[in-house]
């Protein structure tokens, strides 16, 4: 069984030269928490170019879902670069990408047909979501979340409202979006408790917003992630989206889900809002969809998608070395995968409660299937968020051989491949524990 494995000091030499390379040539907007310089990488490990072993619950920002480089995947990629590398399906048509649509509105939805836009990434699927709600209803207005994330690009950009540093110097943005509040039980803006509050946040947006400021029959689309990623894997109560839904829904508005993080059998379902229960009018896809290759989709109601040629497209969108990567992945996912996520889900979720009971700056621990969080805090009656001790944690679990990523403000996050084994899981529970430990006992505070 693989290990971590950490054999020089970090970075090692050859990352230390490397990453001053970087500096020199590479833009400085990327946002390295650690230094890590990958050389190679196989289901959940990854090595450096010193030789250094890592156990990977990043997955490549929840990218690769079938693990690093499965071999399945691997030799579709191949098999299909020798056949075709690139036609652009925008004006042309190969078998991948009508064959991955067709998958793709199956998986969707059984019952109402679906139709597919593909670009290269999340940000291109939301901003073709934007663009298409605003042809298909000729209305201005858009309504998006606090602490959401839905890309870099202009229109996706201003949909996201996660850190004021991602829109710093980029204003003015594209008119008509309204941010309101989440569904952040742990701490509501109404500063209500679920399950007394009774919706509270959404029946603000229906007595308060609509009935002051925005005029719901001007409002093109709600764009919401089934559980906020970026901002903090965030998991809604169990009626939030349905009770969301059905306002939606009175006044005519399209309901945008973006999956790009929550997607592709993460959390044990294909897509997260099957927990939901409500069939999104348009849906965003990326990240976990090709295990690695670049590739978005957005997946409409075939009455929504009522475009005309010319009025939307993309060089590189649904590639097709992508899209025959997307279709092993979706199979891999159905076999095995899925079920694997919400099992090993389950003993990290469990794992990481345990822990919360002896360690008093573990918040909250949240999440479904392998899409989960803890928040760290430095008092859990206060809850005042603990970022510098966020960032020592996963500082020494690197070290000790453990890739984390935080999320939110305050939290950590945990997203490997949905191909984790039982003992993985359980190694990156005992690494994390340390970490926290040994962030504890140098910031001299205390545990329970
Ligand atoms: C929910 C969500 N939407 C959109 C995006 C943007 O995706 P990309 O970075 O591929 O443009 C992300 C990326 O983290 C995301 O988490």
């Amino acid at each position: 069984m693989n290990k971590p494995y950490i054999k020089t000091k970090l970075p090692g030499p050859s990352a230390a030269r490397l990453i001053k390379q970087d500096k020199t040539y590479v833009s400085p907007s990327y946002t390295r928490i650690y230094p890590l310089v990958v050389d190679r990488a196989e289901g959940v490990w990854v090595q450096d170019v010193d030789g250094n072993r890592f156990l990977d619950f990043t997955a490549g920002i929840a990218v690769n879902a079938t693990g690093h480089c499965h071999p399945r995947v691997v030799e579709a990629i191949k098999t299909q670069a020798e056949r075709l590398l690139h036609m652009s399906g925008t004006d042309f048509y190969y078998t991948p990408q009508i064959a991955l649509a067709k998958k793709l509105a199956s998986l969707v939805s059984q019952k109402g047909e679906r139709k597919v836009y593909f670009g290269n990434s999340g940000a291109e699927a939301v901003e073709a979501a934007f663009k298409l709600a605003r042809w298909h209803t000729r209305r201005e207005l858009n309504l998006a979340f606090y602490g959401a994330f839905h890309g870099r690009t202009m229109g996706a950009l201003s949909l996201t409202a996660s850190k004021a540093i991602q829109k710093k110097h980029y204003h003015p943005f594209v008119p008509g979006i309204t941010h309101i509040p989440y569904a952040y039980c742990y701490r509501c803006f109404l500063n209500l408790c679920y399950p007394q509050c009774e919706m509270g946040c959404v029946r603000w947006v229906e007595d308060t917003l609509f009935r002051t400021t925005i005029p719901p029959e001007e409002v093109a689309a709600i764009f919401v992630e089934p559980i906020q990623g970026e901002g903090g894997y965030i998991v809604p109560p169990p009626e939030f989206h349905q009770a969301l839904y059905h306002v939606a829904k009175k006044y005519g508005i399209l309901y945008v889900v973006d999956e790009v993080q929550s997607g592709m059998g993460r959390t044990g379902k294909m897509f997260a809002m099957e927990h939901f229960g409500v069939e999104p009018d348009i849906m965003a896809l990326a990240k976990g969809i090709a295990s690695g290759l670049p590739l978005g989709a957005m997946v409409a109601r075939s009455e929504i998608m009522d475009w005309e040629a010319g009025s939307h497209a993309s060089t590189f969108g649904g590639n097709p070395v992508s899209c025959a990567a997307a279709l092993t992945t979706i199979e891999i996912l159905e076999d095995s995968l899925m079920e694997n996520a919400e099992i090993q889900g389950e003993r990290l979720l469990k794992g990481l409660l345990e822990l919360q009971n002896s360690y008093e700056c573990m918040g909250d621990v949240r999440g479904k299937g392998l899409m989960v969080a803890v928040e760290l805090v430095r008092d859990r009656n206060t809850k005042e968020p603990a970022k510098d001790w966020r960032a020592e944690v996963i500082e020494a679990a690197f070290r000790k051989g453990l890739l984390i990523l935080g999320c939110g403000e305050n939290s950590i996050r945990f997203c490997p491949a949905l191909s984790v084994s039982p003992e993985e899981v359980d190694m990156c529970l005992a690494i994390f524990e340390e970490a926290v430990r040994e962030s504890i006992e140098k910031a001299g505070r205390r545990s329970k």
